[in-house]
């Protein structure tokens, strides 16, 4: 799948102008100026032999838009995200009303609007951002059939960016790029006999986790969860599952009822690869047990950490083109003061 030097032509062509080199360089580096997914060692490194950084429930948030909902679990939305360096975005949704919606558990408890709605918003940063790969991961918490979501992701317009695999392993970013592919997308779980909409990808066909109720910084593991039909997470890699780090912790406040630990937080998302719960440690821990680097992470509040200090050392970059411009300095001790005065409990 090596792409043509007539596809290499065409991809420069369609650079956008602010990342063309200004002055020609020494044609060893030429291709290398160029990043991919905010570094230009990325481009020619399989999708499979990276390590996506991830926001866990990316449209549900904690901040004004939200009155600091509790079940709120990131800081800044999905797009900052991605102008930030994460390039997952995990997220649940719920049927309501007859629209596929983002709702946290309940659409009740926290509705960030609808699926189409946001998945146009994420159509619009890959639109202005011409040589990154973006991956979804949705829970599909009310078993709607894959027309439902085929329906959303066309209706946006996201549709004519989704990666079809072709069955002979995951291509480089850079192949994803020139052919215009530049979304993955996986859906738990999802019927895909209609053959409509190939680029929703059932999750577990590809990817397999570890646990996602971790409610003790010391409970991080490298076992697998699901699916469970892989056996091992030894297994599910020798069968060629790429593995997703699950790592937000919760606190348990009733045995049903937990919710976002983010007092916590900065440990829990340290790239300290020595203490107790922190990401660096986590992802450094399951690479040596699994012979493989995570090539999906989750956290809660990504922007704390910051997480992407992590999958920058397991990627061995130093990135390019970041923006945290659209980031304040967020407070967990007010969010927790919050919840403190308000004694409320969701998951
Ligand atoms: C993954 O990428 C690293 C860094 O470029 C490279 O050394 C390694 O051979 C790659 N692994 C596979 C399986 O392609
Ligand atoms: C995130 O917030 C920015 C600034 O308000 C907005 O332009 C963007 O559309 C939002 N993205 C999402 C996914 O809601
Ligand atoms: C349900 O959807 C209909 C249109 O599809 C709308 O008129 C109505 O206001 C919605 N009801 C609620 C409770 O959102
Ligand atoms: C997490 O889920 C597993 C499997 O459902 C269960 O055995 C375990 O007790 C749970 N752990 C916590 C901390 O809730």
């Amino acid at each position: 799948m090596a792409p043509s030097l007539l596809h290499v032509f065409i991809a420069l062509l369609t650079l956008t102008p602010a990342v063309l080199p200004t002055t020609p360089l020494p044609s060893s580096t030429s291709t290398a100026t160029v990043a991919c997914n905010n570094s230009p060692a990325l481009c020619s490194r399989a999708y499979s032999n990276i390590t996506h950084m991830g926001a866990h429930n990316s449209a549900f948030l904690r901040d004004a838009s939200t009155g600091n909902s509790l079940a709120g679990n990131q800081f800044y939305n999905a797009t900052v995200a991605l102008s930030a360096g994460l390039r997952l975005l995990q997220a649940q949704v719920h049927l309501s009303n007859g629209t596929l919606r983002l709702c946290h558990t309940l659409c009740e408890l926290l509705d960030a609007g609808t699926l189409e709605t946001w998945l146009s918003k994420i159509k619009y940063w890959l639109d202005t951002h011409p040589n990154d790969v973006v991956t979804l991961l949705l829970v599909n918490a009310d078993s709607q059939p894959a027309a439902s979501f085929g329906a959303a992701f066309e209706a946006s317009g996201i549709s004519a960016y989704g990666f079809v695999p072709s069955g002979s392993g995951w291509p480089t970013l850079q192949e994803m790029i020139v052919a215009g592919t530049r979304l993955v997308t996986f859906i738990a779980s999802i019927d895909t006999t209609a053959t409509q909409y190939p680029y929703l990808l059932p999750e577990f066909s590809h990817v397999f986790e570890t646990p996602f109720n971790v409610t003790s910084l010391s409970g991080f593991g490298c076992a697998l969860d699901r699916p469970s039909s892989a056996g091992s997470a030894t297994s599910a890699v020798r069968a060629g599952l790429l593995p997703l780090l699950n790592h937000f912790a919760y606190t348990a406040v009733t045995a049903d009822i937990l919710i976002p630990n983010v007092g916590n937080i900065d440990t829990t998302n340290s790239p300290s690869t020595s203490e107790t719960g922190a990401l660096g440690l986590h992802a450094q821990t399951c690479a040596a047990q699994w012979g493989v680097k995570p090539v999906f992470v989750l956290v809660d509040f990504y922007d704390r950490g910051p997480s992407i200090d992590t999958a920058d050392r397991v990627n061995g970059i130093v990135a390019t083109g970041r923006d945290t411009s659209g980031q304040r300095a967020a407070s967990s001790t007010v969010a927790l003061l919050v919840f403190m005065a308000v004694g409320l409990v969701v998951f």
